[in-house]
């Protein structure tokens, strides 16, 4: 728009200068035309008087000596009459305006008042013209006569100055126009060069651009549809050609809801375009979720799409551009991940589970043989008929501690398996204390030696969740320091830095081989036998840190002094937003 009206500069320019130049030219003749009809017939007026008054003088002094052959009237009087200057100063009077022309005007009142002295003059000597030559009146005669002629020839040359500069003047001038036009068109030209390789380059940019987007949109692979201001398909890119199986001559100029028929594939209803929406509010717009295309042929894709408004330079939309892609694939795709994930969690949580009944198999053990014990004693001493009331009390009660303990057991395996649905804010240190009362007779059996370092805090998230991460770890511990000879250690470090909650579980194990150690994290991956490890335990672990909790899981191998002596192990850190 701007190149445009830019490039009418140079064409303007060029008329305002043909304008000035005229008008130069034509006043610049006007002027001197006037000069012309003003000074010219006067200019020859005053020669012929200076010569006719010489003749006629010349001739009445021939008369006057006594020449009888000179017609004094035809030959002498008539040239001493004149046409009178103030005839001319009538006609050229509208044209008598500048300061001299106003002493010109002046000056020839005077000459017309001495040619008609002069003529009086000669009337009256020829009267007396019997008296000798050289008299008095002869003198003033010849006086007069000078006087005139030298007017006349001074009035001459004075014009003849006037004329000869305005000429002179003119002559400048039209040099100067011409000079002026020259000049001032050379710029026009070299200003419309400049605009026309601008405009050129211009043009060719935007060539550019219009084949670079096209080929673009051509080669781009998403389905691409565009549209003017009121809905109207304006162009078809080949995956939207395809997708809707309309060729872009068929669906150009057709309304975008009848070759983008789209329905909630929930609800199988028609779903509007988000076109209209854009073209109201000038917003890019998302379809929702669960949309699908229905394609001239009846064929069904799912598909994901924006819109967006397309806006010229002063921001007005002038259409708009609306963007999918099928995702039929992806989504069945990702229906079979989703499925694949289900199963793993539920082999995740049997296995769990089956940890689980290990652990309980092992709290039990103890409370059990004492109930059994504690029962087999009572039942003996009866039999014996020694069964005094303060042993069977103390017996009874012990019985009841035994299966208190069996019941808070089986509240914390209850616990476990009972999914948080919603976050919560719980103490970070009582997940840890959980974790470690389910696995305690599993650490006492074995003899492993628990180094806690734990600060207390209160942090939002799935609290069983982080229960199962913590056993999976400690779990992991207890297996690896299961076949070590010696001390058996696990360190426990809990601290809060800033808005996060850090958690470091290292064992005196050994570590983990450092050509396995980054697929630990994989589902199934293990190097347990069978029976007794799936793969599952740091795979979900992850899962939990990463996707419900936002937090980061590590694993490095790490050497450390534990009373004295080195020891590596593995070092599993967390890290977890505590809001
Ligand atoms: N503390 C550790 N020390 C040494 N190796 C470890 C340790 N923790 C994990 N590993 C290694 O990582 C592997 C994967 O652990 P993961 O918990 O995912 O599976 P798993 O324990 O083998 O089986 P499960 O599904 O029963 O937990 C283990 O098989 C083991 O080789
Ligand atoms: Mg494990």
């Amino acid at each position: 728009m701007q190149k445009i009206k830019k490039n009418f500069i140079p064409i303007i320019a060029m008329i305002l200068i043909f304008i000035i130049d005229l008008s130069l030219i034509f006043t610049t003749h006007n002027n001197w035309n006037n000069s012309m009809t003003k000074y010219f017939p006067l200019k020859n007026e005053i020669q012929n008087l200076t010569f006719n008054i010489t003749e006629s003088h010349l001739w009445f002094e021939e008369a006057i000596s006594g020449d009888k052959t000179i017609n004094l009237e035809k030959d002498v009087m008539k040239g001493f009459k004149h046409k009178k200057f103030s005839e001319y100063i009538v006609k050229a009077e509208p044209l008598l305006n500048t300061e001299l022309d106003k002493e010109f005007y002046e000056r020839l009142l005077v000459l017309d008042d001495q040619v008609d002295n002069l003529y009086e003059l000669a009337i009256y000597r020829w009267d007396f013209s019997e008296r000798e030559i050289g008299n008095d009146l002869d003198q003033e005669f010849d006086e007069a006569f000078n006087t005139v002629i030298l007017n006349l020839s001074d009035f001459n040359n004075v014009l003849n100055k006037k004329t000869n500069s305005e000429f002179e003047n003119k002559e400048i001038f039209f040099s100067f126009v011409i000079i002026f036009f020259l000049s001032a068109n050379f710029l026009v030209f070299i200003l419309l060069f400049r605009f026309r390789r601008e405009s050129v380059r211009y043009e060719d940019n935007i060539h550019e651009e219009k084949e670079k987007a096209i080929i673009t949109l051509q080669s781009i692979g998403d389905a691409v549809i565009t549209t003017d201001a009121e809905g109207y398909i304006t162009y078809l890119n080949p995956i939207a050609q395809e997708l809707t199986s309309y060729t872009n001559e068929q669906a150009r100029g057709k309304y975008l809801d009848l070759v983008f028929n789209i329905i909630n594939e929930s609800t199988r209803k028609p779903v509007q375009t988000p076109v209209q929406k854009v073209l109201k509010e000038g917003l890019i717009v998302g379809l929702a979720n669960h949309t699908a295309l229905i394609n001239k042929n009846g064929k069904e894709y799912s598909i994901e799409d924006s819109a967006a408004p397309i806006r010229n330079k002063d921001g007005v939309i002038i259409g708009t551009v609306l963007v999918f892609h099928d995702i039929t694939k992806q989504k069945k795709v990702k229906e079979k991940l989703n499925e694949s994930e289900k199963i793993l969690i539920q082999q995740s949580k049997m296995a769990a589970m089956g940890e689980m009944l290990e652990n309980i198999a092992h709290q039990w053990r103890q409370p059990l043989s004492l109930i059994s014990t504690t029962s087999t004693g009572i039942k003996l001493k009866k039999e014996l008929d020694d069964l005094d009331d303060e042993f069977l009390i103390k017996s009874l009660d012990m019985i009841n501690n035994s299966t208190q303990h069996l019941s808070k057991t089986i509240d914390d395996f209850r616990g476990f398996f009972k999914p948080n649905r919603t976050k919560e804010i719980f103490i970070l240190e009582d997940s840890y204390t959980k974790t470690i009362s389910l696995l305690s007779s599993k650490l006492l059996n074995r003899e492993i030696e628990v180094v806690e370092n734990i600060s207390k805090f209160e942090i939002n998230g799935f609290e069983n969740e982080l229960v199962q991460v913590l056993m999976n770890i400690f779990n992991n511990s207890i297996d690896a320091l299961e076949k070590k000879e010696g001390i058996k250690v696990v360190i426990i470090e809990i601290s809060q830095i800033d808005d996060f909650a850090y958690i470091k579980i290292l064992d005196n194990a050994g570590g983990i081989k450092d050509e396995i150690l980054d697929r630990v994290f994989e589902p199934y991956f293990t190097t347990k036998n069978q029976s007794h490890g799936t793969g599952i335990g740091l795979y979900m672990t992850e899962e939990i840190i990463t996707k419900h909790m936002n937090g980061l899981i590590t694993v490095v191998n790490k050497s450390f002094n534990y009373n004295g002596n080195e020891y590596t192990g593995a070092m599993f850190e967390i890290e977890l937003p505590i809001k």
